[in-house]
This record gives structure tokens, sequence and C-alpha cells, in this order.
């Protein structure tokens, strides 16, 4: 038998990531991952940003082991738990404090799309109004409103709220755009047969678009234009946040503040599910109830969370962090230099290579032979033409090297052909 065919005579067509790696997989520890087959591969795919700390990061396996050992709680819904009150007060501690932040935390369902949808659902109650911002090449997630939001078309379907004013991001596969005079315009222009939105959302980095990552100037134009105009800022850092692009949410290199900020992938530090809204806190008007549901309470993402968020105190991890982006940028702007790539783009812990619109084949061929010798990465772009980098952020420095050797070698062996 076929060691994927159970998959495929049982799963849904909806599958997804699996069509391009058809391996089964069975153990994994930091930025390796073992097959059925008997190789072990290096993970530079991390559970699309869920594994920002790699693989059973042995600090969390031990802890998660000793609470079950112990019988602590491990579902509370949102009752008051000795695990979530650590929780809440790592998020203080770690995020609240040293940014001076004054924010309320909302616990969502486990999914990014939900804590997108609560996001969404919080700025168009406390404004009164409807219509929201986003932008081309935007991904948010696959529920009603987050798909709303999402730029994709094939994705999209019928149905789906038409209170979404999409403009082109900052840059892009089709080219730099100037959003914010848009913007300017449409709050000024009474001609412009749209009222005020409710709020922008956006996403520090384009991740899925193809890695495009915000200037600072364009984020902070941003953040004084929807000031100005009394429209809510929502940073969805579910992929671009919890340190993946380089600093702990996308957005802090441009010191602006957000009114809401979305977060999951990567915040339980362990890939378990976990998802939460940062409401600054006179923006809190939900009442008790408005947004609920049963799994807000993972309490083993309570615990593995708060042992992540002690890794942004330690100097070791930061400076290995601090290397790794020196290594990545060093390697991407090599990768830029191959003869047929359109470009190579980096942001901390976060690469695309971009074989450039209608080159979709040649990035799965580069893919494959990056499977082939040992690397699992992922692809992004409008139509997969991007090869995105995302490898644990805590990688070894010799194993990431080596990783984007043989990235280098496959895009080049993938254009040679
Ligand atoms: C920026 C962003 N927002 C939202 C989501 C949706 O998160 P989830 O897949 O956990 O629902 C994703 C998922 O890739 C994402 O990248």
């Amino acid at each position: 038998m076929k060691n994927t065919e159970t998959f495929e005579q049982l799963e849904s067509n909806v599958r997804m990531y699996c069509r391009d790696v058809p391996l089964v997989f069975d153990t994994a520890v930091g930025s390796k991952i073992h097959a059925e087959d008997g190789r072990e591969y290096l993970d530079f795919f991390a559970g699309a940003g869920a594994l920002n700390y790699g693989h059973n990061d042995p600090r969390m396996r031990d802890a998660l082991v000793e609470y079950l050992s112990a019988n602590g709680v491990t579902h509370g819904l949102d009752l008051h738990t000795s695990m979530k009150r650590h929780f809440l007060e790592s998020i203080k501690r770690d995020l609240f404090e040293p940014r001076g932040w004054d924010y309320k935390v909302q616990f969502t369902g486990p999914t990014g799309a939900d804590a997108v949808e609560a996001a969404l659902k919080l700025a168009r109650k406390a404004t009164g109004r409807s219509k929201i911002v986003s932008f081309y090449g935007a991904y948010h997630g696959m529920t009603a409103g987050a798909l709303a939001v999402s730029g994709s078309r094939t994705r999209r379907v019928a149905g789906l709220s038409s209170d979404v004013i999409f403009i082109p991001y900052e840059d892009g596969p089709y080219g730099e755009f100037d959003g914010i005079a848009f913007l300017d315009r449409l709050a000024r222009d009474q001609g412009s047969g749209s009222e005020l939105p409710a709020a922008v959302i956006v996403e520090s980095v384009q991740i899925q678009a193809g890695v495009y990552a915000a200037s600072n100037d364009w984020l902070q134009q941003l953040r004084k234009w929807t000031q100005d105009n009394g429209v809510i800022l929502i940073c969805d850092e579910i992929q671009a946040g919890c340190g993946r692009a380089g600093d702990f949410f996308g957005f802090e290199r441009s010191g602006i503040q957000p009114d809401l900020v979305t977060c999951a992938k990567s915040i339980s530090g362990f890939g378990l599910p976990m998802a939460i809204v940062l409401i600054r806190s006179q923006l809190d008007v939900w009442q008790p109830g408005d947004h609920t549901g049963t799994f807000r309470g993972n309490q083993l993402a309570f615990l593995t969370a708060q042992i992540a968020l002690s890794y942004w105190r330690n100097e070791e991890f930061l400076k290995l962090l601090s290397n790794n982006i020196a290594a990545m940028e060093r390697a991407v702007a090599g990768f830029a230099e191959i003869p047929g790539i359109a470009a190579g783009r980096c942001r901390g812990m976060i690469a695309g290579v971009d074989f450039g619109r209608g080159n979709a084949a040649l990035a799965k061929d580069a893919q494959q032979r990056a499977l082939q010798a040992g690397v699992l990465v992922e692809r992004c772009g409008p139509n997969g033409e991007v090869i995105k980098l995302m490898p644990p952020i805590n990688t070894p420095t010799d194993q990431l090297e080596q990783g984007l050797k043989v990235i280098g070698e496959s895009v080049a062996a993938a254009l040679a052909k």
C-alpha cells in the first residue's frame, strides 16, 4: 500500500499542504521532523508559523508532562483557573509592562480566524459603523468574516460581506501603491460613495501574499490616518507576530500602538491551539458573552505560552535570534542574485524567494528538490510562485545555514533546468 493511501481514500479533498509533501511524519524535535520513510527533514515550514520555537521544546514538553501527571485542569471554558491567572500575569509582565500598554486580553475560539472575527465585530460595535478597510493580498482566515477581509479571489465564495473596501498594500506583486493618499481622499471627498470605515485591518508583513513587509513610515502614516479619523486600527499579528518578523510584534519597529492586535499560531509556543485579541482598554466595550465559544480555555496552551514568553527575557535566545536573522538576510540577498529569480524578500525570520509571475511551476520544482534534499518548505504568493522560508526562529544557526544552502542549490537547479 502506498503510504499516503489512507489519506487519499478517507480525507476530504479540501486537504492542501500535504499535497506538496507526500510523506507521513511521526516524530519531531526542534527544527527537525522525522518521516515514516526513515529520513529526517529540516522543517522550514514550521506549522505555517505555529512552531516558531520548534517542535517539542523540551522545557515546554516537560512542563506539560508534569502538569498532566498532577491532574492539572485541561479545559476550562472561561472559568478562572490558576493556570489562566499565571498566563495573564505573564502577558502583563512580558508584553504589556515593557511597552507601557494598557490593554485587556480576550480569549477567542482557538483559531486565528476567530480572533479576527472578534476584532472585526468589536470594531463595528465600538464605532457603530460597518465598513472595514483591508488590503489586496491580505490573508486573515477562512471563516466568513475573516474571508471577507482576505484578498484572494480564488478563495472567495458567494455571500461574503460586501462591507469591505480593498486597497492595494504598500507593495505587492503589481508594485507600490499610495494607499494612505487613497484613504485621505476617501475621508475628505464627499463623492467617495463610502462612509468612514469602522476599522482598518492590516498585517505588518503580508506573508501569504509573497512576504511583503510594510515600512515603518507607511505603518506610522496608517496609524495617524486611523487616529485622525476615529477609525480603529487592527494589526493582525497571527503569522508575522510571536517573533517571526524579528521582534515579538511585527509592527514593533515602527513604534505604532494598534487599537486591537490579533495573535494565534505561535502564541502558545508549542503548536497548541490558542487565539487572543489584545484590546486597548477603553475599547473593551464587549458585554458578557458577546463573543463566546467552548474552547477558550486551553490550559495546556496557557502553560507553554508562559515559557515561550519568558524566552524574550533570555539573552541566549535573543543572541541566537539575532544571529539567525543575519544568516537569513545574507542568504536571501544571495538568492536574489540567482539568474531568473525575480526578488528575494526578508523580514526577520520570514523570507520569500520570488520566481516571478507565471512561474509557480518552477517554484514548485525548487520546493520538491529541497524536499528531496531534506528541507521542508511551503510556497506562497498569489499562485504559489514564492518559496516561503519559515524556519523555527531558534533553529541552531548551523542547521539554519545548512537548510538555506539546500534552498539556494534547489532554486538554482530548478532554474538551470
Ligand atoms: C495573518 C493571518 N491571519 C489569520 C490567519 C488565520 O489563522 P487560522 O488559520 O489559525 O484560523 C492566518 C493563517 O494563516 C494568518 O496568516
